[in-house]
């Protein structure tokens, strides 16, 4: 068995070494027994986690952090924040246009939420889709399956006329689901939580999406818009902390029998501009940084993490934590997957915009 003890182990100059042993791997291998990670006993949706884990540089997917205590928490950050003020301006646009978007859709109609989360913005479509329909079905789709049940439950004994059909699973397990139904279908995206998906993978995620819509079907998404670096940097700031590195680094320990410390990391964000005239959006980025040389030990994987001082540990899915968007970039998007921007609403202050998109044939 070539099992790596740190017993013995030396951290020199940001490298593992090990007495008497001519092998000194690098601070950031992946230390393994047998060479493999020990995986019987971890449920396959977890499996892109042990990857990212074991993968250079590490990472967590950006979903594994909204388990149901993430979800509250990110529910609580966004509604309470001072300086985080996406949720209360996607908010008003929806308290403008609920209207004009359940005029979007002909009865009987599926409304389906990707990431819905709490639904909270959501219940202002809910109920301009019930005034004018009399009835709904919505299916609300999020990785957090226990928490949108429950959410789903409440939401029914809200409204009379609401059928809620809760999806657990993936952003495109949950669509290609909703392809069979034959009824009109609209699809709705809030949060801005589009802009959490890989800026390398946003165009094939739509052009996806647009092949399981057919022409009477609607795309609805909500976009920040807001490129003030200085607001961008107090709104993605330390108020995250708990939701983006402690929560999850709990996760991590609990579903994998760890001692990660969240104290020994902290988080780092920045805004990347890009150019307003190209097609890439500008974006909030982050990741965790290791505050000193540590050794971090999954027990359940057979798993040893060798952190470097200063290394990076990303839980994002690309480089882009948050996109931040104009008019010119989000028509590209369209134009490149196969949509045409059928209505576009704001707020009052335009930095936040809410896009309606039809197939184009
Ligand atoms: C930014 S939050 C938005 C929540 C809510 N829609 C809102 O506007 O406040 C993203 C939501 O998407 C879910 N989520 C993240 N990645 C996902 C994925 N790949 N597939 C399905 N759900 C995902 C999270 O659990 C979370 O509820």
């Amino acid at each position: 068995m070539s099992h790596h003890s740190n017993g013995d182990s030396t951290v020199e100059n940001g490298h593992v070494t090990k007495e008497n042993d001519s092998v000194t791997p690098k601070i950031g291998d992946v230390i393994k027994e047998n060479n493999d990670v020990i995986t019987r006993d971890v449920p396959p949706a977890l499996m892109p986690v042990v990857a990212g884990l074991t993968s250079k540089p590490k990472r967590v997917p950006y979903w594994y952090l909204y388990d149901t205590r993430g979800s509250e928490i990110y529910e609580e950050v966004v509604t309470t924040s001072k300086t985080y003020t996406l949720w209360k301006k996607e908010y008003s646009v929806l308290q403008s246009h609920s209207d004009d978007i359940a005029s979007k859709t002909s009865s009987p109609v599926t409304l389906m939420e990707l990431g819905s989360g709490a639904s909270s913005k959501t219940r202002l479509v809910i109920e301009a889709m019930l005034k004018r329909h009399g009835t709904l079905t919505f299916i609300p789709v999020d990785v957090s399956n226990e928490h949108i049940e429950e959410v789903s439950k409440q939401l029914e004994r809200d409204y009379d006329g609401l059928t809620a059909e809760p999806f657990g699973g993936l952003y495109m397990e949950g669509v290609r689901h909703l392809s069979t139904r034959k009824e009109s279908k609209m699809l709705l995206f809030l949060g801005s939580s589009f802009s959490n998906i890989s800026i390398y993978e946003q165009v094939d995620m739509m052009k996806e999406i647009r092949a399981q819509l057919t022409a009477k079907d609607r795309f609805v998404m909500g976009l920040d818009m807001n490129v003030d670096r200085e607001s961008l940097l107090k709104a993605y700031g330390q108020q995250w902390v708990t939701f983006q590195k402690d929560n999850p680094i709990r996760r991590l320990n609990k579903d994998f029998d760890g001692d990660m410390d969240p104290a020994k990391f902290e988080l780092i964000t920045d805004f990347v501009e890009n150019p307003a005239d190209g097609d890439t959006p500008s974006y909030v980025t982050g990741y965790w940084r290791s505050l000193a040389a540590q050794r971090v030990n999954f027990r359940k994987l057979g798993l040893n993490l060798d952190f470097q001082s200063g290394e990076k540990f990303s839980f994002l899915d690309g480089p882009n934590w948050s996109c931040k968007w104009n008019l010119h970039q989000i028509r590209r998007l369209a134009e490149k997957s196969g949509f045409a921007l059928e209505d576009y609403w704001t707020n009052d202050a335009e930095d936040y915009g809410m896009v309606c998109l039809a197939p184009v044939p």
